[in-house]
């Protein structure tokens, strides 16, 4: 089990599921868990301020992950594929408010550990080697700076065909790793024993050989 956490932007599910697919492990990005979420909110109309009924919606919901051809995840809601759709900027502006509902998360915590429990996975999210997987084998925690962080979404952003600036960008990335940072003990922290890789002017093959040449050590 291989933990990796890290703040938004950071180059993490990229480089995770390039990791687990030369390991021959099973990639789980858990932020796409908590967007599929918040998809399910702004569609229901239940505003990111109200941890009742976004409690509610999510016990009532069924957040599934599969394997895609490329090692990355599909992701079911209630068994419709929304794997682009949790992408959009009106998800990724509600996300980290709806993902604070401590029910919420409980309710996705529990599905993460099940996906974990035979092994060989690489976890990708904030709260990975703290909180869902204590006990991994590894914990990565891949970091970048805001500048670089920014750059790299709104090329992500612009690929996808969304409109945006890099200034509203980096805004909205601070003001995640502002909110992903003060969630009790499912903050997004640096923990004594992880492993920190810092991503900022390196490329995705670099990363990737820096964290595999970790593995093998272990
Ligand atoms: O990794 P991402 O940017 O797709 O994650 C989306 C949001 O979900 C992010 O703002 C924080 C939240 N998240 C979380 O609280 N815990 C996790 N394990 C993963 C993501």
């Amino acid at each position: 089990m291989i933990a990796m956490d890290g703040p938004a932007g950071a180059g993490k599910s990229t480089v995770a599921r390039i990791v687990a697919n030369r390991l021959g492990y099973l990639y789980i990005d858990t932020g796409a868990m908590y967007r599929a979420l918040a998809l399910k909110a702004l569609r229901l109309g239940i505003a990111e301020t109200d941890p009742e009924a976004l409690a509610a919606m999510a016990e009532s919901t069924e957040v599934e992950l599969q394997r895609a051809p490329d090692g990355g995840n599909r992701v079911l809601l209630d068994g419709e594929d929304v794997t682009a759709e949790i992408r959009s900027p009106a998800v990724s502006a509600i996300v980290s408010k709806v993902s604070a509902v401590p029910r919420l998360r409980q309710r996705l915590i529990e599905a993460q550990r099940a996906l974990a429990r035979a092994g060989g996975v690489v976890m990708d999210g904030r709260d990975i080697g703290s909180y869902v997987l204590p006990g991994a084998d590894l914990k990565f925690y891949v970091t970048a700076s805001l500048q670089e962080r920014a750059r790299r979404r709104l090329a992500q952003l612009h690929e996808e065909g969304h409109v945006a600036e890099l200034a509203a960008v980096e805004a909205e990335i601070a003001r995640r790793d502002e909110q992903d940072m003060n969630k009790g003990v499912h903050s997004l922290m640096r923990l004594p024993e992880s492993i920190v890789i810092d991503t900022t002017g390196k490329c995705v093959d670099e990363v990737v050989e820096e964290i595999l040449r970790h593995c093998r050590r272990k």
